[in-house]
């Protein structure tokens, strides 16, 4: 199966009322966890590359690894999406080397940690909106500003400063009209990166009421959650008992994420979940076996560790058994779609 635009699988979704994770990846066993996990639920899945994975991985190597997912699993729909991009540039590489789906997150000047302007927001984004639909390739936008600070992405607010930042529906409304992209990631209090918040959210810190809002004003809109890891307690355990310092934190609940999918929330971007049940299951061989020094042997484990996460997300946001249901349209077919 060739791989589709994002837009294809958020209309499907939309119809059918699941969500998608969209889930980070920065080698060749992340791809193949996702695919495996995909291939035993029956999913449609979003693949994502953030600047720093295009950079680590090198986009040709990524390009091969991508067809070579694409071949090996012909039954499965798969989105290959920017995460993140920080200009349109950025976004405009993405689609040579094969993306399907491009974010340009205009909600941060182009270092990456700034905020923009409404303005410097809308008008890089609907730059990105216009080469991207030219080719069919889909566009994630973002409005407000996430909290924290990874890997030198995101402006560091502090729980407190991203209250002020979080996404203002009616502006929402404004800028899906000015720029005309295909998704909408909002902020709602969560943040990046594997401390969240202190306690198990509740409404006052994670504000679900506000994609309610969002999803009122522009019922056709597909709605995306970034920093939506749900830190699972038995991960952090894994780590910390094979040696591991992670201090105690909570995520986003996935019944959380499952109540936004009832009210619009489409692609749900999930990257730490991952990260800590790959350091978990390496940890725990190294601990266990101090001799080990053959890389499958911890990499293998990782791979089986990140593909149960997978599945579990999979199934609980219900892109599980839609694999073979999605049209399949490829990015030439949605020129016609988008210029119409
Ligand atoms: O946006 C955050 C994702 O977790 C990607 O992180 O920039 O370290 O690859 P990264
Ligand atoms: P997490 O850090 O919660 O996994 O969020 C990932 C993300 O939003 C990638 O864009
Ligand atoms: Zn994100």
């Amino acid at each position: 199966m060739p791989l589709i635009p994002l837009r294809t699988l958020l209309d499907h979704a939309a119809e059918n009322d699941y969500g998608v994770a969209a889930l980070n990846v920065n080698n060749m066993e992340q791809i193949q966890a996702i695919m495996e996990a995909a291939q035993e639920t029956d999913s449609p899945v979003i693949i994502q590359a953030s600047r720093g994975a295009r950079s680590y991985t090198n986009d040709d190597y990524l390009r091969h690894l991508m067809l070579a997912a694409a071949e090996l699993h012909p039954n499965i729909p798969i989105v290959m999406h920017q995460d993140h991009g920080n200009s349109p540039a950025t976004c405009l590489s993405a689609i040579e080397n094969g993306f399907t789906s491009v974010m340009m997150d205009g909600s941060l000047s182009e270092d990456g940690k700034t905020p923009n302007s409404y303005e410097q927001n809308m008008k890089v984004t609907k730059e990105v909106v216009i080469a991207a639909h030219a080719k069919g390739v889909s566009v994630e936008g973002e409005i407000g500003c996430l909290g924290g600070i990874e890997d030198g992405h995101g402006a560091g607010l502090s729980e407190d400063e991203a209250k002020e930042h979080l996404t203002d529906p009616a502006q929402a409304e404004q800028f899906v009209a000015d720029t005309g992209l295909d998704a909408l990631a909002v902020a709602i209090g969560t943040s990046h990166g594997a401390y969240k918040f202190a306690k198990k959210p509740t409404g006052d810190v994670l504000r679900m009421d506000v994609i309610e809002e969002i999803h009122n004003r522009l019922p056709n809109c597909h709605i995306v959650m970034h920093g939506s890891s749900s830190l699972p307690q038995e991960l952090r355990d894994i780590i910390n008992e094979f040696g591991g310092d992670l201090k105690p934190a909570y995520g986003v609940p996935v019944e959380e994420i499952q109540r936004g999918i009832q009210h619009g929330v489409r692609k749900i971007n999930v990257d730490t979940d991952s990260r800590l049940a790959i350091t978990g299951a390496i940890r725990k061989v190294f601990a266990q076996k101090p001799a080990e020094f053959d890389p499958r042997k911890y990499l293998g484990p990782a791979r089986d560790a990140m593909k149960e996460v997978c599945k579990a997300r999979m199934i609980a946001f219900g892109q599980a058994g839609w694999a073979g249901k999605v049209p399949v349209k490829s990015c030439k077919e949605l020129i016609d779609f988008y210029t119409k």
